[in-house]
């Protein structure tokens, strides 16, 4: 099985952007923890801090009959048509990925451009939400 790990601008700062929203973990940290922790699953693990590459990844994932992608859009979440029209675009399914719970911050973090093409959407549960995502993806497709 196949899983991307797609995550968006300023989260390449992680474990010392704003720790105590986001927490101390790195990029980095995650990625060897799932890599641990689903050792059967084939992660293709990426960030990017342009909305265009962001773009580009979920098109290459779909190209790739990627089983399934987990996107952390971070700010392009409550901005982007672009990410929008993307996720629609494709066939594999994207899981919407917060840290934080952005119905508890911010006014303009309620608003989610791609909640309503995602498969669904897990926020609020730091970073153990990347975890969870994967399992439920692995769960779907064991073997
Ligand atoms: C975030 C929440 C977004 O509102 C914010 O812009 C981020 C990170 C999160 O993981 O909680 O950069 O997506």
């Amino acid at each position: 099985m196949r899983i991307m790990i797609l995550n968006g601008p300023n989260l390449n700062l992680l474990g010392t952007r704003e720790t105590d929203i986001y927490g101390e973990r790195s990029l980095s940290d995650i990625e060897e923890e799932l890599r641990t922790r689903f050792p059967e699953v084939d992660l293709d693990f990426r960030q990017s801090n342009h909305e265009g590459g962001l773009v580009d990844a979920l098109h290459h994932a779909d190209a790739d009959a990627l089983d399934g992608v987990v996107l952390n859009a971070a700010a392009y979440t409550h901005t982007s048509v672009a990410l929008r029209d993307a996720i629609a675009a494709i066939r594999v399914p994207v899981i919407e990925l917060h840290i934080s719970n952005v119905y508890g911050r911010e006014d303009f973090r309620s608003r989610s451009f791609i909640s309503g093409v995602c498969t669904g959407l897990i926020s609020g549960l730091g970073v153990d939400g990347y975890r969870l995502a994967v399992s439920h993806f692995a769960e779907a497709n064991p073997g």
